[in-house]
C-alpha cells in the first residue's frame, strides 16, 4: 500500500510548492500561531482548498464535551478536515465518538505504543508517534513506530501509523522501510528528500554538453 506524504506547516506559500506530490497536510496549534492567517476558519478553508486529501487540525479544549464540539465544528469547515486530539483520556473518548459518526481522527501526541494500542481501540483514522521528540529525550523514537507497527499487525487493527515529528531524512527512510502507512514533516525536510549533489552536476554536464555540440 502507498505511504501517505503529508506537510506538517500551516504556511500557504509552502502547501502551494509541494502540491502536486503531497497527499495532505497536518497542522497543529504551534504552527497555526505562526501563521499569517488572523482567522482560523478561513486558513483551514484555504488549506483544504489546495489539496486533495486530509488536513489535521487540532482541538484546543481539554474538556471531553467541548472537544468534542469543537472537533464536530472543526470537520463542519470542510470535507477533508481530520481532528487532531491528543492521547489522553478525553481525546480517545472523543476519538470514539467521532469515528463512530464517519469524523476521520489523527490522534497526537503518542508517545507510548499501549496509547496507539487504545486510539486504534477507539477507531482513531491515525495515530501519530512523535519520533523527534522522543529522541530529544534520548528514547528510540523509530523503535516506536516498529513498535506500534508490530501490535496493529498482530491485532489486525486498521488505524494508520503516521510518523510525526520528523526532523531528518533518515526518519523517512527508516519509517517508509518499516512501512508506516503515512508520514508527516516540514517542508525543509521534504526537501531534502529529492535534492542531491550528483543529480545538480549531472543536470550541469549535460546542458554544458548539450550547449557545446558540433552544429554542423
Ligand atoms: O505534527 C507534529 C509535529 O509537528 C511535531 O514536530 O518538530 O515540533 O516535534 P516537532
Amino acid at each position: 500500500m502507498d505511504m501517505e506524504i503529508f506537510l506538517d506547516t500551516a504556511e500557504i506559500e509552502e502547501i502551494d510548492l509541494f502540491r502536486d506530490f503531497i497527499d495532505g497536510v497536518t497542522t497543529n496549534p504551534s504552527l497555526m500561531a505562526r501563521s499569517k492567517f488572523d482567522n482560523c476558519d478561513e486558513l483551514i478553508k484555504a488549506i483544504c482548498g489546495m489539496v486533495s486529501g486530509p488536513v489535521s487540525v487540532e482541538v484546543l479544549s481539554d474538556d471531553s464535551d467541548m472537544m468534542l464540539e469543537e472537533g464536530k465544528r472543526l470537520s463542519a469547515i470542510h470535507g477533508n478536515v481530520c481532528v487532531k486530539l491528543p492521547c489522553t483520556l478525553g481525546g480517545l473518548r472523543v476519538c470514539r465518538q467521532l469515528s463512530k459518526i464517519g469524523i476521520m481522527t489523527n490522534l497526537t501526541l503518542c508517545f507510548s505504543s499501549t496509547q496507539a494500542l487504545l486510539a486504534a481501540q477507539c477507531g482513531a483514522t491515525y495515530v501519530s508517534p512523535f519520533i523527534g521528540r522522543l529522541d530529544d529525550v534520548g528514547h528510540d523514537g523509530i523503535g516506536l513506530v516498529k513498535e506500534i507497527l508490530e501490535i496493529y499487525d498482530a491485532c489486525g487493527y486498521r488505524t494508520k501509523v503516521l510518523s510525526a515529528s520528523v526532523r531528518n531524512i533518515s526518519h523517512v527512510i527508516q519509517s517508509a522501510r518499516l512501512g508506516a502507512g503515512a508520514i508527516t514533516m516540514p517542508a525543509k525536510i521534504l526537501q531534502q528528500c529529492f535534492l542531491h549533489p550528483l543529480t545538480d552536476a549531472g543536470l550541469e554536464t549535460f546542458r554544458k554538453d548539450w550547449n557545446n555540440r558540433r552544429t554542423n
